[in-house]
């Protein structure tokens, strides 16, 4: 039996709010070297210690906000996979590098602890444009920090204007990542302008995703932030070649927290949060132990007066604040167990990387969320449950 069956059986066992069953400690201490890394629950205290988690989705953006978004990213993270949708987008591996060590500057630059800044790995990303070759993606791949290349397609999402317009023509590249082994992560929306918002994702499924992988049937490829039933069903009838991200928000909410009572900006996010059936699917295919869904944040800052407008930006922003949102959303189903897998070990297995050595805790310790974090040039930065209480904080 190993960690999580183990923790899992207390908590099946024990519920939440009583000590652990005295029976179980022969089980669990005979197997651990190190005691403190397991769930102990007295009266009402949790705690759960977990492989320090990496977020394999993350907008940090540029220049000024590296200030902001590098120090909340790093402290929980260890490896992060840096979105590429910059002005001007990062689109080959001299960019990737340049961009690495702005981010790496503002990390030297905080205030975090030494432990933390040497654990910090940002992963780059590129930007699949029209114009981009299979060199750059032979280029990309030898200079050992590029670990995926971002496909937008033109128009989708936020700075998307010079992503693919005609995803037939990536053949060259297609087959290059193939060769050198880099996923594909795939922003997963049709752009047509007549397409309903809420099928975009569906359609570009059916439409665009099973004809490439039909096409390059070894490509690795994510999926990112799934909002579906249709896409965690997509996912799941593929091989272990095809996997996907799955935000805070979309296991958290559904449209209606968006729209009902009032538009909430803050909530808003592409691909837009969709009916709560899909929410119910996601959390279960999220807490399912299976290794093809795995955490990216999707934590995309915008400064609060870019999103309460009346054109308002889409994303979420919850870096200083993933972890305690995915345990609370993992728990409201009774699945906190299956966070270790899915936020410390699936990602790094699909992307061939070693586990993460160190640990971080979580403690039922309700946090308050910061109502807004100062952002640059005198603008504020509003969290995703911005204000809110939650029920799991970090242990210090
Ligand atoms: C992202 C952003 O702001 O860069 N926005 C979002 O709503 N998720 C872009 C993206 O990932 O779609
Ligand atoms: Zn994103």
């Amino acid at each position: 039996m190993n960690y999580v069956q183990i923790s899992s059986l207390i908590f099946s066992q024990v519920g939440k709010s009583v000590m652990i069953d005295p029976q179980y400690y022969s089980l669990l201490f005979p197997l651990f070297d190190d005691i403190e890394r397991f769930d102990t629950m007295t009266d009402s205290i949790r705690e759960l210690t977990i492989l320090q988690p990496d977020d394999w989705h993350i907008h940090l953006r540029d220049d000024l906000a590296l200030s902001t978004t590098v120090p909340h990213a790093a402290s929980s993270f260890n490896r992060v996979i840096c979105m590429p949708n910059l002005v001007p987008p990062v689109k080959n591996a001299q960019d990737a590098i340049a961009y690495r060590a702005r981010i790496m500057e503002q990390l030297a630059a905080s205030d975090l602890s030494l432990e933390r800044k040497s654990a910090f790995d940002p992963r780059m990303t590129l930007y699949l444009t029209d114009n981009t070759t299979a060199q750059d993606i032979e280029l990309a791949a030898q200079s050992g920090i590029v670990q995926a290349v971002k496909l937008y397609p033109a128009g989708a999402t936020t700075n998307s204007a010079d992503g693919v317009t005609n995803i037939n023509a990536c053949v060259d590249v297609f087959e290059a990542l193939e060769k050198y082994n880099l996923p594909l992560l795939i922003h997963g929306e049709v752009t047509q302008d007549h397409i309903d918002i809420f099928d975009r994702e569906k359609r570009f499924l059916d439409e665009v995703l099973a004809q490439i992988i039909v096409k390059f049937p070894t490509l690795k490829i994510v999926v990112e932030h799934i909002t579906t039933s249709d896409a965690a069903d997509f996912v799941l009838s593929q091989g272990n070649h095809v996997a996907a991200t799955i935000t805070p928000q979309h296991l958290m909410f559904n449209r209606n927290h968006l729209l009902v009572g009032g538009i909430k900006p803050h909530f808003y996010c592409l691909p837009i949060l969709k009916r709560e059936s899909h929410q119910k699917v996601l959390l279960d295919v999220a807490t399912s132990g299976n290794p093809k869904f795995f955490l990216g944040t999707d934590s995309a800052p915008h400064a609060t007066d870019k999103k309460e407008a009346a054109c308002g930006c889409a994303g979420c922003y919850s870096a200083a604040t993933a972890l305690p949102l995915y345990a609370t959303a993992f728990d409201s189903i009774g699945k906190i167990d299956k966070l270790e897998g899915f936020a410390s070990r699936f990602g790094a297995q699909f992307y061939g990387l070693p586990l993460n050595e160190s640990t971080i805790t979580l403690v039922n310790t309700p946090m308050q969320v910061p109502t807004d974090y100062p952002y640059f040039d005198g603008a504020s930065l509003t969290p995703l449950m911005a204000g809110e209480t939650l029920p799991w904080s970090i242990k210090a």
